[in-house]
């Protein structure tokens, strides 16, 4: 695993966006796991920049979503599936038929889970997979106590998702209390993981990940026996690793 730091958010943006760009670079018809939340939302803006300057081009670029909150879709502005064509998909040349996002209007979330594994797995696997991480070390919606051989599943958001997530609703009471979510077996499947994280409220979720044991109860922390992790993070998010020593 290697940890490059950035000073703020704006740095960590451009260099999460310049390890993308390499990918797409190198492999022009890669698959991009990618993420949902406000930590990937400067990294997009800066793969939009560099579309729109003609030194990225995303028409063979496929990818797929790690998760879908259940019962929404895209007429609804809090969907990740709304989230990715307000800050990415819609910006550059993604062709709509390589885009792939569970669909959270599927009420039938075992035929759903296993209609996007079979996707994932038709194109090949994941190329590189994009991570945020929750306040509780979760990613995807990988909750903490989420078993580590999981594919793509339906899960019960826990009390602190929901509390960190109502921020994008009216009320709290209009937060999904579950989500369609790759699992963690989906995400350690991926050829490569780029983790990004920014502000102090990351720095414990970082430590216990990257810093303590590789257990359920931190889900972020199964990155530890992945081969190939770059977590990319500014000042605020390694403070709490900083102030240990470790690094
Ligand atoms: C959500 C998403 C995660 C994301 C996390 C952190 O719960 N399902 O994929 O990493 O929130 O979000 P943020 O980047 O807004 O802190």
């Amino acid at each position: 695993m290697r940890i490059y730091r950035a000073a703020d958010y704006r740095e960590l943006s451009r260099k999460a966006a310049n390890i993308i760009s390499a990918q797409v670079i190198i492999k022009p018809d890669c698959v991009l796991g990618l993420a949902t939340g406000s930590s990937p939302i400067g990294t997009y803006d800066q793969l939009v920049e560099w579309h729109k300057k003609g030194d990225l081009d995303f028409a063979e670029v496929r990818s797929v979503n790690l998760d879908e909150y259940r019962g929404l879709g895209i007429a609804s502005e809090q969907s990740y599936v709304y989230f990715m064509h307000q800050h990415l998909f819609d910006r550059v040349n993604m062709k709509p038929e390589h885009i792939n996002i569970p669909n959270g209007l599927n009420p039938d979330a075992a035929a759903e889970c296993a209609r996007y594994d079979r996707v994932i797995e038709a194109l090949g696997g994941i190329d590189l997979q994009l991570l945020g991480i929750g306040r509780n070390g979760h990613i995807g919606f990988n909750e903490p106590g989420s078993a580590f051989e999981k594919f793509t599943h339906c899960i019960d958001l826990s009390a602190s998702t929901i509390e960190a997530n109502q921020r994008f609703f009216k009320s709290i009471d209009e937060v999904p209390r579950q989500a369609y979510t790759m699992g963690i077996c989906s995400i350690m499947h991926a050829r490569k993981v780029l983790l990004i994280a920014s502000g102090e409220d990351k720095a414990e979720a970082l430590y216990k990940s990257f810093c303590g044991p590789v257990t359920p109860n931190v889900p972020a922390s199964v990155l530890q026996l992945h081969q190939d992790v770059v977590v990319v993070a500014d000042n605020a998010a390694l403070s709490r690793i900083d102030a240990a020593g470790l690094i």
